[in-house]
C-alpha cells in the first residue's frame, strides 16, 4: 500500500511488442525494496494509443480523443518515472516517444529515471530519452542502468548481474530525492488537506488562457466603442451566469442580452478601456481573469468597474461562463 511520503512511480514498459523482453525488465525494475517509491509496472501495450492525433498541442491539456485523456489519468497519477526502453535503431521505441508526445503537463516537473536494455546496454536510446525527456521539463536523474542482452538478459529471461542489482538502487535513490524535492512544484490532490494549500496554476496553460482572454477583452471594447451589444456579447454562452453591479444576478443569455442592448442604445457607459488585471489558468479549457473597466473621461474620475469573468473551452472556442461586475467609486491603482 503506498504511505503518504512514497511516491507513486510507474514503470514504464517502452515496448509493445507481443514477444518482448521489456516486461521481464520492468517488473525486475519494480521488485526494488526503495521505501520511498511505490513502484507500480504501466504497460503500454494496453494503452491502444494511436499513432498522435490530437489536434491541438498536447501542452494545452485539451485532449479530443478518449484514449489520450485515458494516458493523461494514467500518467496524471504519477509523482515520477521509470522509463524502460528497448534500444531499436540506435533509439528509443517509436511506442514511447508517442506515449510521451501526447503528453505535457502529466510528465512536467517530475523526475525520471532510465533503464536501457540492448546489445550494447541500450545507452543510445537512453540518450535520445533524455532529451526528450528535458524538453517535457523533466528532470532525468544521472544513475541509470544499462542491461546487456547477453549478460543480463541470457534466453531472453531478466537475470540481470550482481552489479546491476547495486545500479538499480542508486538509480532509484536518485530518483526518490529528486522527486520528493519537486514536490511543491506540483499540485496534487495528496497536497489538499495537508499543511501544504496547492497552487492551482498551471503555467503551461497561461498562453493558451491568456489569448482567450484577450479576445474576449476585443470583443468587449470593440462592443463599447461601436455601441454594438451584439459584438460586446459575441463569447457569451447561452447560461452565463452574470453577477451585475446592482446586486441582481442573471441568468443566461436571454435575461443578459436585452439588458446590454439597452445600456449601448443609452450609450449608458463612457467610452471606456478594458485592462486585462489578472490571469488564472488552473485546468484545461477554464480560465479566470480579472478585467479592469476605467472610463476615459479627463478626470479619470468617471465610471469604472472591476469584473471577474470565468471563461471556458468547448470544442477550440471559448465563451464567457461567468461574469461578475463591481463598481469602483474612484480609480484604485
Ligand atoms: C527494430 C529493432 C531494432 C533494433 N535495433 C537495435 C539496436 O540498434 N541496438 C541494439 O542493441 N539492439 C537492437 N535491437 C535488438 C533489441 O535490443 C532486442 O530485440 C530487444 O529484445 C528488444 O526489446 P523488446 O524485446 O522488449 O522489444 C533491435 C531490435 C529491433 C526489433
Amino acid at each position: 500500500m503506498t504511505s503518504i511520503s512514497q511516491l507513486r512511480t510507474a514503470v514504464v514498459i517502452g515496448s509493445t511488442r507481443t514477444v518482448r523482453l521489456g516486461r521481464g525488465v520492468a517488473e525486475w525494475v519494480a521488485a526494488d525494496p526503495n521505501p520511498d517509491l511505490d513502484l507500480e509496472v504501466v504497460d503500454l501495450a494496453e494503452m491502444d494509443l494511436p499513432l498522435l492525433d490530437e489536434p491541438e498541442p498536447p501542452a494545452w491539456g485539451n485532449y479530443a480523443h478518449e484514449t489520450t485523456r485515458a494516458w493523461s489519468a494514467v500518467i496524471g497519477g504519477f509523482d515520477a518515472f521509470v522509463l524502460v526502453t528497448p534500444e531499436y535503431n540506435h533509439s528509443t521505441s517509436a511506442a514511447l516517444k508517442n506515449a510521451l508526445d501526447h503528453l505535457y503537463a502529466e510528465w512536467a516537473d517530475k523526475a525520471v529515471a532510465f533503464v536501457g536494455y540492448g546489445i550494447e546496454g541500450g545507452t543510445r536510446a537512453v540518450e535520445h530519452l533524455r532529451a526528450i525527456c528535458s524538453e517535457l521539463a523533466m528532470a532525468g536523474v544521472g544513475p541509470q542502468v544499462s542491461l546487456r542482452l547477453g549478460d543480463d538478459l541470457p534466453d531472453g529471461r531478466c537475470a540481470p548481474r550482481e552489479a546491476q542489482v547495486a545500479a538499480r538502487g542508486r538509480m532509484l535513490a536518485a530518483l526518490a530525492r529528486w522527486g520528493g524535492a519537486l514536490r511543491p512544484l506540483r499540485s496534487t490532490p495528496e497536497l489538499l488537506g495537508d499543511e501544504t494549500r496547492p497552487a492551482l496554476e498551471r503555467p503551461e496553460l497561461r498562453p493558451h488562457a491568456a489569448a482567450a482572454v484577450d479576445q474576449l477583452v476585443a470583443d468587449l471594447q470593440a462592443g463599447l466603442d461601436g455601441a454594438d451589444a451584439d459584438r460586446y456579447d459575441a463569447s457569451f454562452a447561452a447560461d452565463v451566469l452574470w453577477g451585475s453591479p446592482y446586486g441582481v444576478t442573471l441568468t443566461g443569455t436571454d435575461d443578459l442580452l436585452p439588458v446590454h442592448r439597452s445600456l449601448m442604445a443609452a450609450r449608458a457607459a463612457p467610452p471606456s478601456r478594458f485592462e486585462v488585471v489578472e490571469l488564472r489558468a488552473p485546468l484545461p479549457g477554464i480560465a479566470i481573469a480579472h478585467v479592469r473597466r476605467q472610463a476615459l473621461d479627463e478626470t479619470g474620475e468617471g465610471f469604472s468597474e472591476m469584473a471577474l469573468y470565468v471563461l471556458v473551452e468547448r470544442e477550440g472556442r471559448w465563451w464567457l461562463a461567468a461574469g461578475q461586475n463591481t463598481p469602483i467609486a474612484a480609480p484604485s491603482r
